[in-house]
């Protein structure tokens, strides 16, 4: 196989393109993380990642995936048997309902048809029915990945509020963090879940738990089994910038480096920069012909675009394709969705340009695939891209 020249394009929504600020960062030498060099870096990055999640409370870094962070979240605040509310948003929100199962929780799966997200109506309606208050938490995910639906989180927490209902207010923000609007504080979430792939331009590995007083206060009683997991000796050893066990001393450097970056921009500029891809995207699918999964515009995501494929046409031969002649990872469809869709990434550290090129390799993928559509995607896109930008902050 010849090698491949130019960059390769990475648009799937995550793992995503780490910067060279990050890639430098993170080839610095390990050190001894019981010294107080490493006690210096654990308390930038601990602080520094509370202001990422907009939170005072506490946030836990385990050297995991995101997977382990869900599964942190649920052992620390949980016991055997407790009723946990979810929400079938997608491949995601499923693979976290059977989790939830697997660990003896007892899970009311409210179903959905994977382009819609959460509806804070029914969150009152089953809260207010439960007047005894046998529902314990409430699970929600932010960004549904496998769709590029997003769930109103703010909407939500209001629902609950109005039934006035005690439940933990669990969300994983896994696609979201760093990338779409995200307020663990004023939005009352208790746990959010978080990992380092994606928004945060980090490599896979790391995994993050915001909690609350409230999520802290409940772990106190909570009976499911934990032992790596544990916040306890978490948040007892990181007041002193240290971790129960070793850290990713590396991935720190560079947690600590994407921070900067993100902060450097401005969070709100950053949000922005999403929303705007995610309008130029759609604007170029729109054009293509093509349908999207999300069919509520409230709901629209940032952080990828699920473009849905004609019938008949395969949409992993289609990423096959864009693979070998262009050098361009899409993601794949998962679950129920698989080869029925492609979902393009346009998040963390993305600019114009790349999503001018990225746009570029579909449209002539679907061109060469023979996939029924339009043309004038590009031009879609690029006089979306052309409509005023965020002013600069002085
Ligand atoms: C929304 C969401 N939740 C959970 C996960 C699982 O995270 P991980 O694969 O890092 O374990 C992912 C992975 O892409 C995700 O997108």
């Amino acid at each position: 196989m010849p090698s491949k020249s130019g960059r390769h394009f990475l648009q799937i929504p995550g793992p995503t393109n780490v910067p060279g600020r990050v890639l430098r960062a993170l080839s610095q030498p390990t050190i001894d993380h019981r010294g107080p060099e490493f006690a210096k870096l654990a308390r930038e990055v601990l602080t520094g990642a509370q202001g990422i999640f907009m939170t005072k409370s506490p946030v836990v870094i385990y050297p995991a995936s995101g997977t382990g962070a869900w599964e942190a979240s649920l052992v620390n605040t949980l016991s055997p048997g407790d009723k946990i509310l979810m929400f079938e948003t997608g491949h995601f929100a499923t693979l976290w309902r059977d989790m939830a199962a697997r660990l003896g929780l007892h899970v009311d799966f409210i179903v959905g048809d994977w382009r819609h997200g959460v509806d804070p109506a029914v969150v009152y309606a089953r809260l207010a029915d439960d007047r005894a208050h046998h529902i314990k938490a409430i699970g929600v995910v932010h960004n549904e990945t496998s769709t590029g639906v997003v769930s109103r989180i703010a909407d939500i927490r209001r629902q609950i509020d109005a039934a006035r209902h005690p439940a933990l207010f669990l969300v994983d923000t896994i696609s979201s963090l760093g990338s779409i609007e995200y307020r663990h504080d004023d939005w009352g979430v208790d746990v959010s879940i978080g990992c380092s792939q994606k928004g945060l331009m980090l490599p896979p590995g790391l995994g993050f738990n915001a909690i609350s007083d409230k999520a802290v206060a409940a772990s106190k009683s909570a009976r499911l089994p934990r032992a790596y997991w544990d916040w306890e000796p978490m948040l007892r050893d990181n007041k002193a910038g240290f971790f129960p066990f070793t850290p990713s001393t590396n991935l720190l450097y560079g947690l600590r480096e994407a921070i900067a970056m993100l902060m450097d921009e401005g969070l709100e500029r950053v949000f922005a920069r999403h929303e705007r891809f995610g309008q130029a995207t759609r604007a170029a699918v729109k054009a293509w012909g093509l349908d999207i999964v999300c069919e509520n515009p409230a709901e629209y995501s940032g952080v990828l675009t699920a473009v849905m494929m004609p019938e008949g046409h395969d949409a992993d031969a289609f990423r096959q394709l864009v693979l070998d002649r262009f050098d361009m990872s899409l993601g794949t469809g998962l679950g129920k969705l698989k080869g029925r869709i492609f979902r393009i990434g346009h998040l963390g550290d993305f600019n114009d340009l790349m999503l001018a090129g990225t746009l570029g390799g579909v449209e002539m993928g679907l061109t060469l695939a023979g996939v029924p559509h339009k043309s004038g995607g590009i031009l879609a896109a690029l006089e979306s891209l052309s409509s005023p930008w965020l002013s600069p902050v002085p």
